[in-house]
């Protein structure tokens, strides 16, 4: 199981350049078993759970070969209408399946993903979509079980308790787009990645209109044919390089910041002092911790500020003088990172969905854990800023979504070492 070994109080300096975006890759790649015919996906990000997305994918039948960023997947031989539970702990995304499987096979049978580290998880929107267009939906032993000899166009809503949902609308989306006539989706996600699949499919054939808005109309086709598509920059990996040149005080270049999506980190930026500028050659962050202000924060549904970044941003305000709030709207229990970075000396109080984070003039680097994707963001954030040396354990977490971020650290000056030691990687608890 490997850790970080990260010394503290470097500046960052220099440029980095963004991996492919993982929440765009994920669905594309279910997407891809819809096709009549091979796609290529360019710009792929080499990260654990685009690995563990191939392997559920080769599991049904599909051929995906991967190499240097550049995945080819052949849905010739999908036939395996079965994602098992050993596989879909391991990642929930693996529930992407689940729409190609009732479009093209006309059945289905996935492990319940169940709950994670940031929260429950539930799926009750996927399964509304999905019988709404006439699938036969139960749940046995622990397995949604979904039969539709053929899926017909419906209307309806994907909106839930927080919102809109982003994997109910991709899954929904890749049953509807080879149902027999319309579908009208209201309360669809318009988080950049949904956009993302919604131009892919329309690529492949698919009629889809209202991208980006609330309101989604597709006019189901009898088949699709494979195609080629370069996943865009990732906005959350730009977004975490942007934290760690404010928290260190540092001056960076991001070669490739998806921009335009990224408004709510970035003016969260520049409320707490940062800077963000679009230059020649890119982007520049930099900031000075002394210029810093407090700031309150609310993540919401796209274009609010995303849940992704909550974590990246209380390290960094963990550091800001005076009191900010930070209200998590989406997974209510996304707080395991404050009681990590309390032991590193910050303020942080958690009450129902809200942490007060109190700053405080420095941490100090200590031991802790990871626990899941984005709670471990936080801690590298926090450990680069540190004085003294961090280690984190359980750096299998962020594996999963950022590819070799120790060496993108270190190109830009950062002092952050991978040791691994022999103990197996296996995924101790459910994973987001
Ligand atoms: C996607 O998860 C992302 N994962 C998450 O990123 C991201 O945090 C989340 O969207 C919100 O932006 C991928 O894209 C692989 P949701 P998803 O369905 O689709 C509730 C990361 O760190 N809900 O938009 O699972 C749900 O409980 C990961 O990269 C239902 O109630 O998120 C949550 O409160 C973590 N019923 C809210 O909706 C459902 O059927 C948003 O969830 C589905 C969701």
């Amino acid at each position: 199981m490997d850790r970080f070994v990260i010394e503290g109080g470097v500046p960052l300096r220099g440029r980095v350049f963004i991996s492919g975006s993982k929440n765009a890759t994920l669905p594309l790649m279910a997407a891809a078993l819809l096709g009549d015919g091979p796609t290529t996906l360019f710009n792929v990000p080499d990260l654990r759970d685009t690995r563990t997305m191939a392997d559920v994918i080769r599991y049904l039948g599909a051929d995906v070969r991967f190499e240097d960023h550049v995945m080819v997947i052949d849905p010739k031989g999908f036939q395996n209408a079965e994602a098992p539970y050993d596989m879909v702990r391991k990642m929930r995304a693996s529930i992407y399946v689940m729409g190609p499987m009732i479009a093209k096979l006309g059945r289905a049978r996935v492990s319940m993903p169940g709950g994670c580290a940031i929260g429950p998880r539930p799926i009750d929107l996927h399964l509304k979509g999905f019988s709404a267009l006439g699938a036969k939906i139960d749940i046995e032993h622990g397995y949604v079980v979904a039969e539709a000899a053929k899926l017909h166009g419906a209307e309806f809503s994907l909106s839930g308790a927080a919102g809109s949902s982003v994997g109910a609308t991709c899954n929904v989306l890749m049953a509807a787009v080879l149902a027999e006539g319309e579908t009208v989706i209201h309360g669809a996600a318009r988080e950049p990645e949904v956009c993302e699949l919604i131009a892919f499919l329309r690529k492949m054939g698919a009629k889809i209109e209202g991208a980006g808005e609330r309101v989604l109309r597709v006019t189901g086709v009898q088949s699709l044919h494979g195609t080629e598509h370069t996943i865009v920059a990732d906005r959350i990996e730009a977004g975490t390089f942007m934290v760690a040149a404010a928290i260190t005080g540092g001056d960076i270049i991001i070669d490739n910041a998806p921009l335009d999506h990224m408004d709510a980190v970035v003016s969260k930026l520049h409320e707490i002092g940062a800077r963000v500028e679009q230059v020649p050659e890119g982007t520049r962050v930099w900031g000075n911790r002394e210029n810093y202000s407090p700031t309150n924060i609310q993540t919401w549904t796209y274009p609010g500020f995303p849940t992704d970044m909550q974590a990246q941003f209380m390290a960094l305000l963990s550091l800001v003088p005076g009191v900010s709030i930070i209200r998590e709207t989406i997974y209510v229990d996304r707080f395991l990172h404050a009681a990590e970075l309390n032991r590193m000396g910050a303020n942080i109080q958690v009450l129902n969905g809200m942490a007060t984070v109190v700053g405080v003039p420095k941490l100090s680097g200590a031991p802790v854990m990871a626990s899941d994707l984005r709670a471990s963001a936080a801690l590298v954030l926090a450990g680069l800023a540190a004085e003294g040396t961090t280690i984190i354990n359980r750096v299998y977490h962020i594996d999963r979504g950022y590819e070799s971020i120790e060496k993108k650290l270190a190109s830009l000056g950062g002092k952050v070492e991978r040791v691994s030691d022999s103990a197996p990687d296996e995924p101790l608890a459910l994973e987001p």
